[in-house]
């Protein structure tokens, strides 16, 4: 079993889980390499922060509030960074220079001059493995439907939807954090948020945005600033995208991807349709284990619904029929990047592979396309 040296960089929300799926490594099966964390980082780092991380792990030698320790730290092979966006250009840019590894947080970049200027210094250092988190594709019953895409089931494409639906934002007295601010979390808003989620498995298939209509909103423009006061609240909270995609046949088809931070009812609905012309297929993590899917040679047009329970694309001791959730998908991702890194960045299968640089990259065209779509009211190229 290889053993990667990890930090963290970004402690938080993201940085637990990483640290939790960790500590289950061995709910995993048929590995070879494993993680171990020895650096974490953030600004500040409280007591309680660095008393979860020590007992829970015991193989903390580091503790700093400032990340270039970590990347000064001759122990540490790979680096998880999971910190605002505003300082995702800076971190990741430090980060592939001092040689580490690196599984980064999207958007990759607030924006896309500073996901430019990262992708120059992925591209200075083929040595150093970049990917990016996204974690959906990974529920089973996505991986089945990922499947189904490799295998050509559905014939010519009719139509494509994904979304990344949420509603914590329909209350309007939820108090403003990073997240909602435009300094730290970018002009994308929630598409910087949710959208490379929603662009993962159509990019990794190879369907193409070539141009975007975009309509954005900002529902709830003012925010409670947990002071007692409000504030302006300017980040774009829906988006909802129709692009003209291409696949690698050359046919153009409509793609419809959603970002909405307030969709009434949906906690964290990930969501993919594709509709073809001899098979249809729908995930949705709002029915994690389901696979809906629609076959067609002539004849009856009916959905049929399989349960998938926990046939994982990495191997893991928990029997067969039982459900899957959100830190199963954490784990999955993990040993995917922890895979790749083990095999000169080659994926186990083409579907359970983390998101590139280069598509991450796509990302950022895309919604700076949408952006300019928006404001001009206009259709705007992005490939
Ligand atoms: N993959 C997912 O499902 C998912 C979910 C939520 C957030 N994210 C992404 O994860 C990233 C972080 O989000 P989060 O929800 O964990 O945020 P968070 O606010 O919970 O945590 C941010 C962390 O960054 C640290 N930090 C801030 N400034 C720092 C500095 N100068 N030096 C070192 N550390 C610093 C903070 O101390 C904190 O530990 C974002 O890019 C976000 O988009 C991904």
């Amino acid at each position: 079993m290889r053993t990667i040296n990890f930090g963290i960089i970004g402690i938080g929300l993201m940085g637990r889980e990483f640290a939790s799926a960790a500590m289950r490594w061995p709910h995993l099966t048929g590995m070879t390499v494993k993680p171990r964390i020895i650096s974490i980082c953030g600004s500040p780092v409280t007591p309680e922060e660095e008393a979860w991380y020590r007992e829970g792990l015991g193989t903390i030698t580091q503790v700093t509030t400032d990340y270039h320790e970590v990347l000064e730290n001759p122990e540490v092979e790979a680096v998880y960074c999971a910190v605002p966006h505003f300082l995702h250009e800076q971190f990741y840019i430090d980060i592939i220079r001092s040689g580490k590894h690196l599984l980064g947080e999207k958007p990759f970049g607030i924006d896309k001059p500073a996901n430019d200027r990262i992708m120059q210094v992925v591209k200075e250092h083929p040595e150093v493995l970049v990917r990016c988190s996204s974690e959906f594709p990974f529920a089973p019953a996505m991986q089945r439907l990922c499947r189904m895409i490799e295998e050509q089931k559905f014939g010519t494409i009719i139509e494509v939807e994904a979304g990344f639906l949420h509603s914590s934002d329909l209350n309007p007295n939820k108090p403003i954090n990073w997240k909602r601010i435009v300094k730290f979390n970018g002009e994308y808003g929630c598409m910087g948020d949710l959208g490379m989620h929603v662009c993962h498995i159509p990019f990794r298939a190879n369907w193409i945005p070539q141009n975007v209509r975009a309509v954005l909103s900002n529902i709830v423009p003012q925010r409670p600033d947990g002071k007692g006061g409000m504030v302006p609240c300017e980040t774009w909270d829906n988006a909802t995208l129709l692009c003209q995609a291409k696949d690698a046949t050359g046919n153009e088809f409509p793609m419809i991807l959603k970002t909405q931070r307030i969709a009434p009812g949906e906690k964290n609905t990930w969501y993919l349709t594709v509709k073809g012309v001899k098979g249809s297929a729908r995930f949705s993590t709002k029915n994690i284990n389901s696979l809906d899917y629609m076959d067609y040679a002539g004849g009856d047009q009916g959905w049929c619904s399989m349960d998938m329970g926990h046939e994982t694309a990495f191997g893991s001791i928990t029997g067969g029929i039982f459900e899957f959730g959100f830190s199963d998908a954490i784990l999955q991702m993990w040993a995917a990047f922890l895979y790749e890194l083990d095999h000169d960045g080659k994926p186990l299968s083409k579907f359970a592979g983390c998101v590139t640089p280069d598509e991450a990259a796509l990302s950022h065209a895309l919604f700076t396309a949408a952006l300019k779509s928006h404001e001009r009211m206009s259709v705007e190229p992005v490939c």
